[in-house]
């Protein structure tokens, strides 16, 4: 049996629900840190729950209302959240997570990344693994054609890049973010674009 922590950010949760049914259904337990930025983001909180063996909410507007008595709720951000937890550990401690899985924007990713490796060092296994689901823009899906997908890695000072779209699943310790963070931004006018199309069918 493995204990899994799931940490997911806004739309993020929306991929962890299968992955935390998963391991449930393997026997193993699930810790799953779930955060908003606003209360009415929360969504499919019944199917977070029936993924979970422990929910610690999050939301940096308010506090989310908890309906079981193993759950959690701060109000904070995710990062925050993962700390005062820690400091107020219930059934699942952060030393008994032998693997965590991250899906979020690339700031909460980077930032979970940072806490794992400074703060909550001392209280994780030293062996546990940690993947990140990287949402680089991509455009052809055909594994090293375009590379709108590449992603930089370091590992011991070296660097390797690796398409995206061949794997978005990476081991979170050599996920260059800042990296992931400019070819984000390279989307951004488009990105804008289609949200004026967006408000423009739906309210004119
Ligand atoms: S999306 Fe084109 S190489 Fe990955």
């Amino acid at each position: 049996m493995k204990n899994t922590m799931l940490v997911g950010g806004g739309v993020g949760n929306a991929v962890l629900f299968s992955i935390g049914r998963a391991f449930i259904e393997r026997g193993n337990k699930v810790l799953y840190f779930a955060g908003y930025k606003k209360l009415n983001d929360v969504f499919k909180r019944t199917l977070i729950e029936n993924t979970s063996s422990t929910v610690v909410w999050a939301c940096e507007e308010g506090l989310i209302e908890t309906s079981r008595v193993q759950d959690k709720s701060f109000h904070s951000n995710i990062v925050d959240a993962m700390i005062s937890y820690q400091e107020n550990t219930s059934d699942i401690s952060l030393n008994s997570i032998d693997k965590i899985i991250v899906i979020g924007s690339d700031k909460m990713m980077k930032a979970v990344n940072e806490v794992r490796k400074t703060i909550l060092k001392p209280y994780l296994k030293s062996d546990h693994t940690v993947i990140s689901s990287v949402n680089s823009p991509m455009q052809c899906m055909m594994k090293e054609i375009c590379a709108r997908c590449i992603q930089r890695h370091v590992k011991a000072e070296e660097e390797s890049f690796v398409y995206s779209c061949s794997n978005q699943d990476q081991n979170m310790e050599f996920i260059d973010f800042d990296f992931l963070n400019g070819r984000l931004r390279q989307n951004s006018l488009q990105e804008k674009l289609t949200a004026e199309w967006i408000k423009m069918c739906l309210y004119t």
